[in-house]
This record gives C-alpha cells, sequence and structure tokens, in this order.
C-alpha cells in the first residue's frame, strides 16, 4: 500500500517526501511540532494539541502556514489516504526557507508544513511488565515549554537510556529535582498516596496526557499535588509512571536500577492507564 506524507500542499509519496536543504527547520531547528495519538481512526485530544501548536507558533512568532480548519482537513486526509486507524500523526511547522541567517528573515517567508503518520498496534488497557527509567542531568534550555524540534539534549538522554537497557530517560536539575522525561512527563505516587506530578512551567513541556490524566485523576478522587519532586523522592516512592501521547500511561518500575516499591506495576499506575484507554476509546474530550 502507497504511504503518504503530507509537505508544503502536496500529498506525495512518503519515500520521495522532501524539503529544501535551506528550510529553517533543517539549519537552525527553527521550528515546532506535535505529536497526536489516533484510535479507531479519531485523533485523541485533537483540540488541545492544536491549541498547544498555537501556543508554540505564536511564542517563536512562526505564522499559522494553513488555517486551522484547513489543517484539520489535512490531517483527516493524510489518515485517510494511509488507512490510519490506530497510531500517530506528526505535524511540524518551520519557519520556512530562506539563505541562513540566525535572525528571522527580513522578507516574509512561506512557513513549511510535513505531516506524517505512524500506525502502531492498539494500546491495551493492561500496562504489561512497566519500564525501567535511567537518569540523566537536564541540559536543556529555559524554555521547554514549547514544543520545538530542537531535540538534541532529549535525543541524547533517550539514547543513554536506551544503551543501558533502560525505555525512557528521566531528566534531573541542578536541585536534585526530576522535570520530566525525554518526550514524556514524569510522575509519582508518595508513601501517603499522593500523585505527584512537576507544575507547568518553563522548565517542562505541558503535557496533553498529563493535562487529561489530572482529570481521569480527579474523577477517581485521587490526591493530586503539582510540584517538583526529587530523584531521591521517586527512589522511595510507592509507584511512578510516565505519560505522553505514545506511551499513554506506562508504569515505572525500575529508576536507574532501583526498583520502585515491590518492583512491580502499582495499582495507581494501573488503574489511572486503565482509565486513559477507556477514555482514548470512547472519544470524550476533557476541558
Ligand atoms: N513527546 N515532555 C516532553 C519533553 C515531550 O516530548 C512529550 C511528548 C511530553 C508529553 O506530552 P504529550 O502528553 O502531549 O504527548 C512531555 C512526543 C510524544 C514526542 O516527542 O514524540
Amino acid at each position: 500500500m502507497a504511504r503518504y506524507a503530507y509537505v508544503n500542499g502536496r500529498y506525495v509519496d512518503h519515500r520521495e517526501a522532501h524539503v529544501h536543504i535551506e528550510d529553517r527547520g533543517y539549519q537552525l531547528s527553527d521550528g515546532v511540532y506535535e505529536v497526536v495519538g489516533v484510535r479507531d481512526g479519531r485523533l485523541i485530544d485533537e483540540t488541545p494539541h492544536i491549541d498547544r501548536l498555537d501556543r508554540s507558533l505564536s511564542e517563536l512568532r512562526i505564522a499559522w502556514p494553513v488555517s486551522r480548519p484547513v489543517l484539520g482537513f489535512i490531517l483527516r486526509e493524510l489518515m485517510r489516504r494511509n488507512r490510519l486507524r490506530d497510531g500517530l500523526i506528526y505535524m511540524q511547522v518551520t519557519r520556512g526557507v530562506a539563505r541562513r541567517d540566525h535572525a528571522f528573515p527580513s522578507k516574509p517567508v512561506k512557513p513549511a508544513l510535513v505531516i506524517t503518520t505512524q500506525h502502531r498496534k492498539r494500546a491495551e488497557a493492561d500496562p504489561g511488565q512497566g519500564v525501567a527509567v535511567k537518569t540523566t542531568p537536564d541540559i536543556r534550555w529555559a524554555r521547554c515549554d514549547i514544543k520545538t524540534v530542537a531535540l538534541l539534549p532529549n535525543v541524547l538522554a533517550k539514547q543513554a537510556a536506551r544503551e543501558s537497557g533502560a525505555f525512557e530517560a528521566w531528566m534531573v536539575d541542578g536541585e536534585g529535582r526530576v522535570t520530566e522525561g525525554a518526550s514524556t512527563n514524569a510522575w509519582i505516587v508518595t508513601k501517603d498516596d499522593e500523585l505527584v506530578t512537576r507544575q507547568t512551567d518553563h522548565g517542562i513541556l505541558a503535557g496533553i496526557t498529563r493535562h487529561t490524566l489530572k482529570s481521569l485523576a480527579g474523577a477517581l478522587q485521587l490526591k493530586l499535588v503539582e510540584r517538583p519532586f526529587t530523584l531521591a523522592e521517586a527512589k522511595k516512592a510507592k509507584e511512578a509512571f510516565i505519560t505522553s501521547a505514545t506511551s499513554f500511561v506506562t508504569p515505572v518500575v525500575k529508576i536507574d536500577g532501583v526498583p520502585v516499591g515491590d518492583g512491580r506495576v502499582g495499582p495507581t499506575a494501573r488503574r489511572l492507564r486503565e482509565e486513559y484507554v477507556r477514555f482514548c476509546a470512547s472519544g470524550e474530550a476533557v476541558t
């Protein structure tokens, strides 16, 4: 079956899809992106993802490449062409093509829009065995709230984790506090049964899965506290887990080789994953 990508106004064969070598995303990482999960042919949490894209664009003063309704149309058309039922959609907007110069182009250029899809196995409510994480210093910049394609610290962190046999990297700031994962938000359940995840500020990405899960946790009457937690606290926690559009809610059973709790998937992470997968299947929206 042919696989299509959307590139600047055209649906093209994925193998032939290309952008110009002077695209500022390629040369300067001058662009932003979104990853949206797809379940049963429906985009999960579409509105908050597109709102976040809008925010990332405006923080970097990049114009919308197409109108918001047109983007919605293109996403659906690409899903239709690629027969995407379960998986994810990746969209990227860069400032466009211009002669290389760090400053913005002096004449307006058209932002570049690229969209691809990936088929993935439909997420199960059962969390499986959980995953291990490896910690690494958070060496990123001071605007991690912007979802930019400048991901080199995240790439290096994830690679270090994978080389050590861990699934995800947890980044730790200068004060010993876990900020977030290389591509996920980080959570713990304390001995007092408090659900803790870092507050959203410029230090982390405001995850859409995180936001939805906050509301689902509220409905389950779980006590949620948004504050930084240290690595030492995480190692003593009852449970830990990560959230993202691609990992949903995935329990963390080991941090730097140390088992979390009894080293098995705990009841809170299990319950929250079940709730989140149910939410995805239902097509509901959280406000
Ligand atoms: N990553 N933190 C970081 C640094 C991320 O890159 C992501 C998402 C998240 C979770 O955000 P959300 O729940 O909206 O997916 C947190 C995507 C999936 C990626 O880069 O592939």
